[in-house]
């Protein structure tokens, strides 16, 4: 694949002190781990992931919930990081400031090495007392859901369902992070779900670039300074691959 990069790209880039990176399931699709509103296939297709992933489907039929994460908790340990996860990784030691703020649930992108990181939607493979909120590592696994060793009340993936709020420190943290920048990536995601798609405009507003890499148009392509249309795995090794003899002379 080849792409070039418009010149005003990447001498923005060259010259970023700080650069702060938001991503979405796009970025998992090329481990094979289905993006978020893709993600149905088999059993599971004829469900929408809005109406599993919430308190009230949880409440209504936990099994059934416990169930579907069961599902995406195999998919995701068959996942190996791929080409995008390890360029973020390396983008970390090229800018004097960096950071990543991710929506996705499934850890790959600390498999990469990436370690400057807020998972702003939790993580798949935590799993929490659903009454205390409490992490618990060790549970009767044949049970659907297990019961909390503590309080018997069920247990839940430790992730951000529709409808309840992001952790209030590490919506703070993404904010100033966003504001601060002078370049702000949002890649593979569809930039529907508030707060993250937020994130964007708070950078936009605070006068960052804001650039997008998706194979597709979002909501945010038009408004975006760069929309880089191509998959994360293969416009991002490109990208360090161009700015790394500019980033290597500063
Ligand atoms: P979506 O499924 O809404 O969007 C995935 C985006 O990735 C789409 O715009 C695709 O075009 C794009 N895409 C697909 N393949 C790609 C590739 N190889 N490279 C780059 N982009 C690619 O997923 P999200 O935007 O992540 O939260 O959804 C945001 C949140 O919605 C999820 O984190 C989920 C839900 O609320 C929770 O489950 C907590």
């Amino acid at each position: 694949m080849s792409i070039s990069f418009p010149a005003k790209l990447t001498e923005r880039l060259a010259a970023a002190e700080s650069v702060c990176v938001l991503t979405g399931s796009g970025v998992s699709a090329e481990s094979g781990v289905p993006t978020f509103r893709d993600a149905q296939t088999g059993l599971w297709a004829k469900f929408e992931p809005e109406a599993l992933a919430t308190m009230e489907a949880f409440q209504r039929n936990p099994s059934m919930i416990w169930d579907w994460y069961e599902w995406r908790r195999k998919l995701v340990r068959q996942a190996k990081p791929n080409a995008a996860h390890y360029a973020l990784a390396n983008m970390e030691s090229l800018f004097p400031r960096f950071s990543l703020i991710t929506q996705n649930v499934d850890g790959l992108h600390q498999a990469a090495g990436s370690q400057k990181m807020i998972e702003f939607h939790g993580n798949i493979m935590r799993t929490i007392c659903a009454d205390e909120g409490c992490v618990i590592e060790d549970y009767d696994a044949s049970q659907s859901p297990p019961p909390c060793p503590r309080c018997a009340a069920y247990l839940r993936p430790d992730v951000v369902w529709f409808g309840e709020a992001i952790d209030q420190g590490s919506l703070d943290k993404a904010i100033a992070l966003a504001d601060e920048c002078d370049v702000f990536f949002a890649i593979g995601t569809s930039a529907q779900v508030q707060p993250a798609a937020g994130l964007a405009e708070v950078a936009m507003q605070a006068g960052a670039c804001v650039v997008e890499i998706n194979p597709q148009r979002t909501v945010l392509s038009k408004r975006a300074n760069f929309a880089l249309h191509g998959a994360a795995g293969e416009v991002l090794p490109l990208l360090i691959e161009t700015l790394t003899p500019a980033l290597s002379r500063n």
